[in-house]
């Protein structure tokens, strides 16, 4: 606790002398930037965040529909210049590949799949089994009436087997099964659980390996620093691990914000998880600066959908440089946890590519300007980068 504090005081002093130079900077590059033609990168090469971070683990973002279908979006190219793993923002969901019985759709993922290939980029396939993004028809039979668990079982496994399968070969690693754990660490009653038991999670990692057996396999969640959830997923780990179930990896979600969550509990977590053997992984990583209102920015839950209001939305015109110092200093406190413990963390994955076209804008609130990323809006590292 002391240790981390006194580094942060020695950043957040070092770092307005950055942020001072790099916004002198803007302007110039904002002139060479419109020289360049339509698809050249409009980045400085000066840091390239794989680079950067090489020595400490793989560096990563999610890619987006819109993205991975336009080869000459600039946020794509970026995108591949700085990050060394992709993992698709919903295009391999259930609903993006699966959407009716018996329908697949998989020109998105393949299209990832071809890019981060030709690329060199490791892809992580998120994610076979959750409740959201899920379709209804997945739960039920022709009548609408809820399937069995011997039933829900067959769609489950022909599900994970035409996926996971498709891409035995490309794919690294998949998030396996997605956020099954309540708050206090107990299993979430989703239609999975409900209808299947406490052992769906069991058998969606056997499918999977089956499916793809040099693929490592995740289990994903939010709020996972939380002492209650950190306690369930290692209990979910042991369980599976003592019953000679391939799992490999945890990954902590990490849609923080300025005051949330205790980077403490974070650290706890990941040598919590790291003492059960598995990889630790950092999955969907940004810090929001916006004000929420109360509880709401805890946690990831998207089916949450609430009334924009303006009072919780105060950077529409640009972020304050005191504000862009803080997120410089939760930034700092985070990375020199994670640096840490490189040793037990295998990829730091960021989720989107630049503030520009992060999910923060629309969640929990649709309509909102955050700058939760280290890529700014015009596509510009932010300066504090350096200091991670
Ligand atoms: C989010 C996507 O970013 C959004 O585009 C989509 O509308 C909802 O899902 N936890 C997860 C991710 O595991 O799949 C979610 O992604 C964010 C929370």
């Amino acid at each position: 606790m002391k240790i981390i504090k006194k580094f942060n005081k020695s950043l957040i002093a070092g770092c307005v002398t950055v942020v001072l130079v790099v916004s002198g900077c803007n302007s110039h590059q904002g002139l060479q930037q419109q020289a360049l033609p339509e698809i050249a990168p409009t980045f400085s090469k000066d840091i390239l965040l794989k680079n950067h971070f090489a020595e400490n683990f793989k560096i990563g973002t999610a890619i987006s529909k819109a993205q991975v279908l336009n080869s000459a979006d600039p946020e794509l190219r970026l995108a591949a210049e700085h990050f060394n793993t992709f993992t698709p923002e919903n295009s391999m969901k259930w609903e993006s590949v699966n959407p009716l019985p018996n329908e697949y759709q998989f020109d998105v993922a393949d299209a990832l799949v071809n890019f981060a290939k030709n690329n060199n980029q490791q892809l992580v396939g998120h994610t076979l089994v959750w409740h959201s993004q899920t379709p209804d028809w997945v739960f039920e039979d022709d009548a609408g009436n809820p399937l069995n668990r011997a039933q829900l079982l067959k769609v489950m496994e022909i599900h994970i087997k035409t996926v996971a399968g498709r891409y035995a070969e490309q794919i690294f690693a998949w998030d396996v099964v997605n956020e099954a754990l309540n708050e206090d660490g107990s299993l979430r009653e989703s239609k999975w659980q409900q209808i299947i038991g406490d052992d769906f999670i069991e058998q969606a990692f056997i499918y999977a390996h089956q499916a793809a057996p040099n693929a490592k396999l995740y289990y994903n969640d939010y709020n996972m620093f939380k002492p209650e959830k950190r306690a369930g997923a290692i209990k979910l780990i042991k369980r599976l691990k003592q019953k000679g179930i391939q799992i490999d990896g945890v990954g902590m979600q990490a849609h923080y914000s300025l005051d949330y969550p205790d980077f403490n509990e974070v650290e706890d977590s990941i040598v919590a998880f790291a003492a059960t053997g598995v990889d630790v992984m950092v999955t969907e990583l940004d810090i929001s600066v916006l004000p929420f209102p109360e509880n709401l920015a805890e946690g990831a839950d998207v089916s949450l959908d609430v009334a924009l209001q303006q009072q919780y939305n105060p950077y529409t015109e640009g972020l304050p440089i005191e504000i862009e110092q803080q997120l410089a200093s939760r930034y700092q406190n985070l990375f020199a946890i994670y640096k840490k413990h490189s040793e037990s963390i295998g990829r730091v994955t960021f989720w989107g590519v630049s503030d520009k076209q992060t999910w923060r804008n629309g969640w929990p609130m649709k309509g909102r300007t955050d700058y939760p990323l280290l890529i700014d809006r015009d596509m510009k590292l932010k300066g504090f980068v350096n200091s991670l």
